[in-house]
């Protein structure tokens, strides 16, 4: 390529390259913890009940994405990476705990599996299909929500 761009020093031009590889394949969480839409709209799309479930029972205290106003946002957090090794450990603590107090384990077990899989996915991890519990225990978390290398 010698169409008269700017001469860049090697380091630089490699920074810009790796940035440009990681944005083009969506795997990494943006700078600053902020939330990734394109992971939530994928979450959305693939996981639609799991999406309405956590809208209707989760989002009024932990946000539907960034801001949670009480309790850690789930969905890009680091909170979830620090508490829970993998999706199973995740789901079985919403499924005993969430929604707080007396409506603890009022969800149906299909919807705590699908509210699970809608959170596993808008924090961008690698999810397997079918979502059982199975397919849960082999999903790892990480603090950023970025999937593990
Ligand atoms: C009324 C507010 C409220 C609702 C509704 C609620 N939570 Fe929570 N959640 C909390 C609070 C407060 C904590 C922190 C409790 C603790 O650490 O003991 C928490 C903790 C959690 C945690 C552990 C991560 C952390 O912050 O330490 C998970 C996972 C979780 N909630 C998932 C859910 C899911 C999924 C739903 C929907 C089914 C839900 N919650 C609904 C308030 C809520």
């Amino acid at each position: 390529m010698t169409l008269g761009t700017p001469r860049m020093p090697r380091p630089a031009s490699f920074l810009l390259l790796a940035a440009t590889a990681a944005a083009a394949l969506g795997c990494r969480p943006p700078p600053g913890g902020a939330p990734s839409t394109r992971h939530l709209a994928e979450a959305r799309l693939a996981a639609p009940e799991g999406g309405r479930a956590y809208n209707l029972y989760c989002a009024s205290c932990h946000g539907e994405r960034g801001a949670a106003p009480d309790g850690a946002s789930l969905v890009d957090g680091p909170a979830l990476g620090a508490r829970f090794a993998t999706g199973l450990e995740l789901l079985e603590y919403v499924e005993q705990r969430m929604p707080p107090g007396d409506r603890a384990g009022s969800l149906e077990p299909r919807e705590y599996l699908a509210i699970a899989e809608y959170v596993l996915r808008a924090r961008g991890l690698p999810v397997p299909r079918p979502f059982d519990r199975a397919a849960a225990a082999g999903v790892r978390l990480t603090p950023a929500g970025a999937p593990a290398r």
